[in-house]
């Protein structure tokens, strides 16, 4: 799908004379993002939005095959992180594409006069859209950004089937744990958590999920999963996955219930929502890494729990990511916003926008039409009905 759009572009050249600095996951779903947008006459360049998920294959094709200016390495420090935020900020974007809102953060910190001549941005996750609105609820954000992760087409398509799928293959593949069985504590059902606890019951485990939303958790209990708080799933679950956006949601009290062996891991944007340090101190030194991406920390006697890829986004450390057809739909999106940003320019105020209805229904056609499936359309008297208020 992204293919089409390329296709447009390419023959349209939207972004001709425009820079773009882009603060993504560093993998093939990226490069054909920047292909399409490079197709659109843009200059690139790209720096990682986390350490762990840069394949160095796709960042070295980017800069030989791409003319990608690229800085990003697999496992790379928090120092080099920093630089490589800061190197895409020297090329002077117009636009910035980030994911976690790092390139923003940055830029608004350190950078003003840079900021205030920004065209616009886009931001791909709900972390990053978070701190966005609060940039702007502070009346500090100096350029408008369209907040990607918003878009119905991209919340069904990523966060709630990509996530889902890719957070269990990260479990299984670094873990080889048998999923039927097992009781599976999903915290936080928003629409990651939704898709993670969906598919681990699919694969026969038994789902628990805490909220702090009331109605979220309404909803999980009538979608026929157990809920309850996590100083009671502490007690009994055997692998917890984190999906809050938020911090600390598994700390040392819950360490300090949970059972032998029990696998932790995170799919929320930070590597804040399980308490690593917390656990780190409990384990008094007793930690080694048992196999990739799989640490072991033992507690009191001789407990031991597994941290899966340090606590970080575990379908990005631990598998690829999101499958490549759910990345095609966000970065269609993504593509569209860029598009969207530079043709009404002129219009748009420092705020943080919802991506525009057309643009989510056109990614949803473009989808359809790519998946061979067609739809109805309403009929002049449908249409005429739905509008009127008179029977
Ligand atoms: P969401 O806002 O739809 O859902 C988050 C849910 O967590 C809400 O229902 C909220 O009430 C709940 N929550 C907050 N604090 C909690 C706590 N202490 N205990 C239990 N529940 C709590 O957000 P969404 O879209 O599901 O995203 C969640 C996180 O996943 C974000 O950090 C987002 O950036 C990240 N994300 C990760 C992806 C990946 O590839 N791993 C893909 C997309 C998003």
């Amino acid at each position: 799908m992204l293919g089409t759009v390329r296709a447009r572009f390419e023959a349209e050249r939207p972004f001709a004379g425009v820079a773009i600095g882009a603060c993504l996951h560093v993998t093939a779903e990226t490069a054909n993002l920047l292909r399409a947008l490079r197709a659109g006459g843009a200059e690139l360049s790209l720096c990682a939005s986390n350490p762990l998920s840069t394949k160095d294959d796709v960042a070295a094709s980017l800069v030989a095959d791409f003319a990608v200016a690229t800085f990003a390495r697999r496992g790379e420090s928090t120092s080099d992180y920093g630089d490589h935020v800061a190197a895409v900020l020297d090329r002077s974007p117009d636009l910035t594409v980030d994911d976690g809102c790092d390139l923003v953060a940055r830029l608004h910190i350190e950078r003003p006069e840079q900021a205030a001549r920004m065209i616009g941005g886009t931001e791909d996750t709900t972390t990053g859209a978070v701190r966005l609105r609060s940039l702007a609820s502070s009346g500090a954000l100096a350029y408008p950004i369209v907040a990607v992760s918003g878009a119905a087409a991209r919340t069904l398509a990523d966060n709630r089937y990509g996530t889902g799928q890719s957070t269990l293959d990260g479990i299984v593949r670094a873990t080889g744990t048998l999923m039927a069985g097992a009781r599976f504590v999903v915290a936080g059902y928003g629409n990651c958590g939704r898709g993670v606890a969906e598919r681990a019951r699919g694969m026969g485990s038994s789902v628990i999920v805490t909220e702090v939303d009331p109605l979220r958790a309404l909803e999980a209990a009538l979608d026929g999963y157990q809920v309850m708080p996590m100083e009671s799933a502490a007690e009994i679950g055997q692998i917890f996955v984190t999906a809050t956006g938020n911090r600390d949601v598994i700390g040392r009290e819950h360490f300090a219930r949970m059972p032998d062996g029990a696998i932790l891991a995170n799919a929320g944007h930070f590597d804040v929502e399980i308490d690593v340090p917390a656990l780190a101190e409990l384990s008094e030194g007793r930690h080694r890494l048992l196999r990739p991406m799989v640490e072991e920390f033992v507690v009191g006697e001789r407990r031991r729990l597994l941290l899966l890829a340090e606590g970080r986004l575990v379908n990005l450390g631990a598998a690829d990511g999101n499958p490549a057809e759910v990345m095609d739909i966000s970065f269609a999106v993504q593509a569209l916003a860029c598009e969207w940003l530079v043709r009404h320019r002129e219009e748009l105020a420092p705020e943080v926008y919802d991506v525009p209805v057309e643009i989510d229904r056109e990614v949803a056609r473009l989808k359809l039409t790519t998946m061979g499936l067609a739809i109805d359309t309403l009929s002049e008297a449908q249409r005429r009905y739905l509008a009127s208020w008179a029977v």
